[in-house]
């Protein structure tokens, strides 16, 4: 069996539409998921819904157990993975409310359990990171957007950060010397783990806010707010349209 996973991130922990089947909570080698699994259809596609932070919206970025997360995903035999979530803008072109799929990542976050190839191994594993989104699902979403006439980034380098406190406006500035675009906190592990599970995962991002130091005035939860609810509109639907052209 094969099948679809939406990891929901901040302003995505309910999907709306979504025809509810059952729900599972379960329990993986790495403890519990964030919250139980919805398995359901969304425009016709047998799904599975998990949001990252708790359906209330509880759990901060570096308290995700993300390798429950994405086990328990499999585990429900789901094998592509669309992780939506929502950043901050580095680059000057992408503007607040504007949808990105990103390309690459640059991880700064620390002290998370990022890795199933841990301990108690036969050998030691390093799997190849080169490209660390699947790329017939960015090709995927891509499509879809652009078929809804949505002006998508189709390519981002997405810094991932350890959070939960936004960042400093000088630590912007050596994000974006580094080369990143955009600024999130779940981002990673998570991409890893997919990839060590073997899962083929990719990111459909909201921007939420200029990040530090890009804008006037300290970063207000309001208009940040604002922001994810005008693109997660969007991000629906072209989650939709995803599904109604996925063969699965
Ligand atoms: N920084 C980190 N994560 C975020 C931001 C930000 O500015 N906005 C939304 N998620």
């Amino acid at each position: 069996m094969t099948g679809i996973a939406i990891l929901g991130g901040s302003g995505l922990d309910q999907l709306e539409g979504i025809d509810i089947e059952r729900t599972e909570t379960l329990d993986t080698p790495y403890g519990a998921p964030s919250d139980a699994l919805t398995i359901g259809h969304l425009a016709g596609v047998r799904i599975v819904f998990l949001p990252r932070h708790g359906a209330a919206h509880t759990i901060p970025p570096h308290r995700i157990n993300y390798r429950a997360n994405l086990w328990a995903l499999r585990q429900l035999g789901c094998d592509r993975v669309i992780s939506v979530c929502a950043v901050g803008s580095i680059h000057g072109d992408i503007h607040p409310a504007d949808i990105i799929i990103p390309h690459q990542i640059i991880d700064y976050t620390r002290s998370r359990e990022h890795t199933l190839y841990d301990q108690d191994l036969d050998e030691v594993v390093h799997i190849d990171f080169t490209e660390p989104y699947c790329a017939s699902l960015r090709t995927a979403l891509i499509k879809a957007a652009e078929s809804l006439g949505v002006d998508v980034h189709p390519a981002a380098t997405y810094g991932a950060t350890q959070g939960p406190r936004l960042e400093t406006a000088a630590e912007i500035n050596r994000m974006e010397r580094d080369g990143c675009d955009i600024v999130g906190m779940t981002g990673m592990p998570e991409a890893s783990i997919a990839r060590e599970l073997g899962l083929c995962y990719a990111t459909i991002a909201v921007s939420a806010n200029d990040a530090a130091g890009r804008h006037s005035g300290p970063l207000e939860m309001e208009g940040i707010l604002n922001n994810v609810a005008k693109g997660m509109d969007v991000v629906r639907s072209i989650l939709v349209k995803l599904l109604k052209s996925a063969d699965s």
